[in-house]
C-alpha cells in the first residue's frame, strides 16, 4: 500500500495546482480535501480523517488568504490560519505525520533592500500576517516534522490573484493604477506544487526530518507590482496604460510590507533544487 498525502484546501490555487500534477507522486496516493469534506478548524473532523487514513504527509492548502478582509473578520483569520494549525500540528505530532504548511512574505514588514532569510526578524501587520506567523510558532512548538514553505505573491489560473485582476479590469479599463513601491517576486502556484512534488519524489521521510524546518520558496527576480501589471497587459497584448501610484496612495485595508524579497538559496542549496525566474516566457 502506498503511503497517502492527505491535501486540504484542495479549490485553492495551490490545491488546485497540486491536483492537476498528481501524477507526479510516485508511489504515493493523494487525497485532495476541499473545504466542506475537510474543515479544518473542525478538530473532531481533522482527527476523524487521521484516524481513517493515518496519513504520511499532510499538505495544508487551506487558508483564510483575504488580506484586507480578516481586517474585519479576525476571528475567522485566526481560527483558519492559526488555531486549525495548532491543532493540525498537535495531530501530526502525536500520530508520526509530517506536515508541509504554506506561510507567507507577510510575515515580515522591513523596508531595508537586503533579501529576507528565514531567520530573519519576523514583525507582522496586519491580522492575516500575524494569524499566519501566529501558525508558524504553533507548527513548530508543536515539534511536529515539518516543513514551512513561506512564499509570496502567488498567482495562477485558478481562485484570486493580481494577474486575473489586472485582466479582468484591463478588458474594460484604458487606465489603471497600481502601486509601484512594494517589492517582491511573483510566483506561480505550479512551482510551488512542482518543488513539493519534488521533495516527496526525491527524499525519503527520514531526511525531510532531518532538513525540516522553514524554508524560503518564490520563483526568482524581484519586481514591483507597477512592473508587474506592465508585463501582464504585455503578454496579454492588452493595451493598459498602467499609472503608478504609492502604497499610501493606494490606501489599502491591510497593511503591505514594502519589501517581500524572500532569499531563497538556504532552499536551493538544501534541496539541490534550482529556481526559476517568474518571467520566464
Ligand atoms: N495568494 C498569495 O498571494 C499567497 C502569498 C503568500 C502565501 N500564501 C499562502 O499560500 C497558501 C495557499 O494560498 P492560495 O493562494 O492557494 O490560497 P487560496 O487560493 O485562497 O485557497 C485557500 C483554500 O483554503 C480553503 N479554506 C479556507 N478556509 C478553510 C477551512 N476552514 N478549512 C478548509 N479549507 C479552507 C479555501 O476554500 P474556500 O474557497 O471554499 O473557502 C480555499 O480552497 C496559503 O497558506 C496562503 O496563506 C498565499
Amino acid at each position: 500500500m502506498n503511503p497517502k498525502v492527505l491535501i486540504s484546501g484542495s479549490t485553492g490555487q495551490l490545491g488546485q495546482e497540486l491536483f492537476l500534477i498528481k501524477d507526479l507522486f510516485h508511489n504515493y496516493d493523494l487525497l485532495f480535501f476541499d473545504r466542506n469534506a475537510w474543515n479544518i478548524s473542525n478538530a473532531d473532523q481533522t482527527k476523524a480523517l487521521i484516524l481513517e487514513h493515518r496519513p504520511t504527509f499532510i499538505i495544508n492548502c487551506a487558508a483564510f488568504t483575504a488580506v484586507d478582509l480578516a481586517e474585519d473578520q479576525a476571528d475567522q483569520a485566526f481560527l483558519i490560519n492559526s488555531e486549525a494549525v495548532k491543532t493540525l500540528a498537535d495531530y501530526c505530532h502525536e500520530y508520526n505525520i509530517f506536515l508541509i504548511h504554506i506561510s507567507t512574505d507577510y510575515v515580515f514588514h522591513g523596508t531595508n533592500a537586503i533579501a529576507l532569510k528565514e531567520n530573519s526578524i519576523k514583525n507582522p501587520q496586519g491580522i492575516y500576517a500575524k494569524s499566519k506567523s501566529l501558525g508558524e510558532d504553533y507548527i513548530i512548538d508543536s515539534k511536529c516534522m515539518h516543513i514551512i514553505l513561506r512564499t509570496s505573491w502567488v498567482y495562477s489560473q485558478f481562485g484570486n490573484n493580481f494577474v486575473k485582476t489586472m485582466l479582468r479590469l484591463g478588458a474594460t479599463r484604458k487606465e489603471l493604477a497600481v502601486v509601484n513601491d512594494q517589492n517582491g517576486c511573483p510566483t506561480h502556484a505550479a512551482s510551488i506544487a512542482l518543488f513539493i512534488a519534488y521533495l516527496l519524489q526525491h527524499y525519503k521521510l527520514e531526511t525531510l526530518q532531518e532538513k525540516a524546518g522553514i524554508y524560503h520558496y518564490s520563483d526568482s527576480n524581484p519586481t514591483n507590482w507597477f512592473e508587474f501589471a506592465n508585463k501582464i497587459f504585455e503578454i496579454a497584448a492588452m493595451d493598459v496604460k498602467v499609472n503608478a501610484i504609492s502604497t499610501v496612495e493606494f490606501n489599502a485595508k491591510a497593511p503591505r510590507p514594502l519589501f517581500s524579497i524572500l532569499d531563497t538559496q538556504k532552499l536551493q542549496n538544501t534541496f539541490n533544487y534550482k529556481i526559476h525566474d517568474w518571467d520566464l516566457e
